[in-house]
């Protein structure tokens, strides 16, 4: 996590790295610092808190330096204070370091340091970069942190600078995400492209184990080797409004509202309706063997892995593939053993997630196939996997994830209807398929369309503590993923639970302090899902449940009904997660909630 942004041209840095800051805040938001360079001086800033701290600690003061860095940060080594935020320093105040990674032989080096003399002024692992770095320094800043780079275990991307070397900016990476932006007369690095895209759509991405030189005039990249590396640039397709609130109150509403338009942008350019197959670009070079392919592995974290979970249901459905869904974070610990022509699906909204990146080497260097479901162009798992399809769906800035997910599955199902058209599946639900997509940004268009109702529904139960959350099959994952996006936004605590799992133990918590969310569309379990319901009502818990229009049955037994429109089955999720969605925004609406920045959580979790 963290965020880092840089510098280096003919403007004031100042407001160009609070700028970028705002747009990283997403990444980190516990504190954040900056320094500036002015010839041979250095202006140095640090609050504990979010960007707008920093921006009351130097907003009246006049810094006319041109180049800087600067940093928002989540901590891992030592506490949210001033003296663990970043920018750090070496003894001499000559070198300052910004760092999102963890270095984890630093206890090793800091002891090294400590015992040659060196004092440190924080708890951080950061701060034995600045030492080593200085320690390193022979004229060269470029050639410091090369051999630093050397000294160290661990991830980073970090950038320094070094009062001895004005108008230099050094940016290295092995692990963490970093870009560099090329303007004209000025040059910038970022975590994420969203900190510079209001001032160049020209960037090159930083490989692992590479580091730049950045001046006002140019950006000469090598390896940890010193391999000179000549890379062109790559126009990037975001616009600076992208990142903008655009008169919503918040990223995570705007999002949810965004995502009729989010299913078009996956859809875009992919269907063939007459055929009942898609077109997925992205993966024609592993297409020989991906068509073979009857074992697959879906891998990812957080929202993404509840995308998997519903993926393996309707690959189940249309293919002939068997599907796993893994934890990222739980999978290099398995006994990996694939059978011939496995396919792992890295899915990761950010692109950047440690423990998912960790799984597709573990998975590659054990034969796997990797390809990737990603929303960010150019992030690390984009680059590590042979082939895979972008999401398309343009910046997503609130840290719960809500529009990435319904593209996720949106992808999922264009995936396996490929396969399922070259397997077994009929030109009849090849065509149905694509005709239930088509109708869907309409239909999600109607879900939003109840927002009023279900922030009446919001009001009236966000004061309850525990809430829990029921679906079967397609529903399970909805159930797990409403009751993630709860927990995260609303701090409310919530269980997604597979309604059959009920009566096996969590029935015990039933009664009328606790709301259940019952996910009961139209399907093959709704009727086993209106027996949990009784169940439920019988408890006296108060129930609120998404079902499909028109459901009678349901709307006599429960009081508080969201309706979702008819679709397939499979497509259910699509529909039912929105009112989860704005359910969790609403309560933690009226609980007064950090929405967009919830509190200990980060939106690219960088760090395993
Ligand atoms: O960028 P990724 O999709 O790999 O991120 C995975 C999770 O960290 C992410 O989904 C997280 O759980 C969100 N906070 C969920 O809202």
């Amino acid at each position: 996590m963290c965020g880092i942004v840089c510098y280096v041209g003919r403007e004031k840095a100042k407001p160009i790295l609070m700028e970028g800051l705002k747009h990283l805040e997403y990444r980190g938001y516990d504190s954040a610092g900056l320094a500036i360079q002015n010839k041979k001086h250095i202006d140095y800033y640090r609050a504990v808190g979010k960007i707008i701290e920093l921006e009351r600690k130097t907003n009246d003061l006049d810094i006319p330096g041109t180049s800087g860095i600067a940093h928002t940060r989540w901590a891992t080594h030592g506490e949210p204070t001033e003296k663990n935020a970043h920018p750090h320093r070496d003894e001499k105040d000559n070198i300052y370091v910004i760092h999102n990674g963890i270095i984890e032989n630093f206890h090793h080096l800091k002891k090294k340091l400590e015992k040659s003399g060196v004092q440190f002024r924080s708890e951080t692992d950061t701060e034995v970069l600045a030492h080593l770095i200085a320690q390193n320094f022979d004229g060269d800043l470029n050639e410091a942190v090369r051999k630093t780079m050397s000294q160290l275990e661990g991830t980073f991307g970090l950038a320094v600078i070094n009062r001895k070397t004005p108008g230099e900016i050094v940016v290295a990476r092995r692990g963490s995400p970093l870009i560099i932006g090329v303007g004209e007369g000025e040059n910038f690095a970022a975590s994420d492209v969203a900190a510079m895209v209001r001032y160049t759509n020209k960037v090159v991405h930083l490989n692992d184990n590479e580091l730049a030189l950045l001046t006002k005039d140019g950006v000469s990249i090598s390896t940890a080797q010193a391999k000179a590396i000549q890379r062109p640039t790559e126009t990037v397709e975001w616009q600076p409004e992208d990142a903008e609130l655009n008169g919503f109150p918040h990223f995570m509403l705007k999002e949810i509202f965004e995502q009729p338009e989010t299913i078009l942008n996956a859809t875009r350019g992919r269907l063939e309706p007459g055929e009942g197959v898609p077109k997925l670009g992205g993966i024609i070079p592993v297409w020989d063997r991906l068509k073979e392919c009857r074992h697959m592995v879906i891998v990812a974290c957080g929202t993404s892995y509840y995308a998997g979970h519903v993926g393996r249901y309707i690959f189940e459905k249309l293919t002939e593939v068997d599907v796993e869904v893994e934890l990222a974070s739980e999978f290099r610990y398995q006994k990996l053993n694939f059978p011939p022509n496995t396919f792992i699906i890295a899915m990761s909204q950010s692109g950047e997630t440690a423990d998912t990146l960790a799984a597709i080497r573990e998975a590659s260097r054990k034969g796997a196939n990797l390809i990737g479901i990603v929303n960010v162009v150019g992030s690390s798992i984009s680059r590590e996997t042979e082939a895979g399809i972008y999401n398309h769906a343009g910046p997503e800035i609130g840290v719960a994830s809500t529009k990435i997910f319904i593209s996720q599955l949106t992808i999922l199902t264009l995936l396996a209807l490929l396969l399922g058209r070259h397997q077994n599946l009929s030109l009849t639900d090849g065509v149905e398929a694509i005709k239930a997509l088509t109708a869907l940004p309409d239909q999600v268009k109607k879900v939003l369309s109840q927002d009023n109702h279900i922030q009446a529904i919001a009001e009236k139960y966000y004061k309850y503590n525990n809430w829990l959350y029921l679906g079967r099959k397609y529903g399970y994952p909805i159930a797990m993923e409403g009751a993630l996006k709860l927990k995260e936004v609303s701090y409310i605590h919530a269980e997604g639970y597979a309604a059959g799992e009920m009566k096996h133990g969590p029935i015990a918590l039933i009664n009328p302090e606790m709301p259940t969310v019952a996910i009961v569309p139209k399907d093959s379990m709704h009727e086993k899902m209106i027996n949990n319901i009784h169940e439920i009502l019988s408890r006296k818990g108060p129930v609120i449940a998404i079902a499909t229009e028109g459901d009678d049955k349901i709307k006599d037994m429960v009081e508080d009904v969201i309706e979702i429109p008819e679709t397939l089955d499979y497509l259910n999720p699509i529909l039912s997660v929105v009112p989860c969605q704005l359910l969790a925004y609403h309560c933690a609406r009226f609980l007064n909630r950090d929405i967009d920045q919830p509190r200990n959580l980060a939106k690219s979790v960088t760090v395993e």
